[in-house]
């Protein structure tokens, strides 16, 4: 088998998959990080969202073998590692709103909002009720008014 490298949560990892496996199922049945969630497979649902080299992506549609050694994977497991403190301030907004209900969408939904307002940010404005609709992560619980609310609360501490 083909040996793929990149960091995950700030750990380098080699593993030994074929070249077409996704890395969704990289991430949780060889390295059992189970926080990015399995619900469609196919690019839609959004539940398996994480950032690569800080952007959000859905590793149920990237191929291993598309993964360099440069490249790095950040899960929920490793989001407050990223700044200081025990959670991030995104965690942390949900936490106070209560947001989650069954809790399967939920490590998407956050990954999803913390690299919105990086990006917004980085534009160099604040986050609007229009990039709040560009978020595509699907809640069957319907939690989203709580969602929107979170992300406002989570924004203005980052
Ligand atoms: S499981 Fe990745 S988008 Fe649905
Ligand atoms: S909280 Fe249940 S799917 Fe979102």
């Amino acid at each position: 088998m083909p040996q793929h490298t990149f960091t995950v949560n700030g750990e380098q990892v080699t593993v030994d998959v074929a070249d077409d496996v996704r890395l969704l199922w990289v991430l949780r049945d060889v390295l059992k990080i189970t926080g990015p969630k399995y619900g469609c497979g196919i690019n839609v649902c959004k539940a398996c969202t994480s950032h690569l080299n800080g952007k959000a992506f859905n590793p149920c549609a990237v191929r291993v073998a598309d993964l360099t050694p440069d490249d790095e994977v950040t899960t929920i497991e490793g989001l407050a590692d990223t700044v200081e403190g025990d959670l991030h301030p995104m965690q942390e907004a949900w936490l106070e709103r209560d947001v989650a209900q069954c809790g399967y969408c939920q490590p998407g939904q956050i990954m999803a909002a913390v690299a919105l307002v990086n990006r917004v940010r980085a534009e160099g404005r604040s986050i609007t009720d229009a990039d709040l609709d560009q978020i595509r992560n699907v809640c069957r619980c319907g939690t989203y008014n709580r969602i929107r609310q979170a992300i406002g609360d989570g924004a203005s501490r980052m």
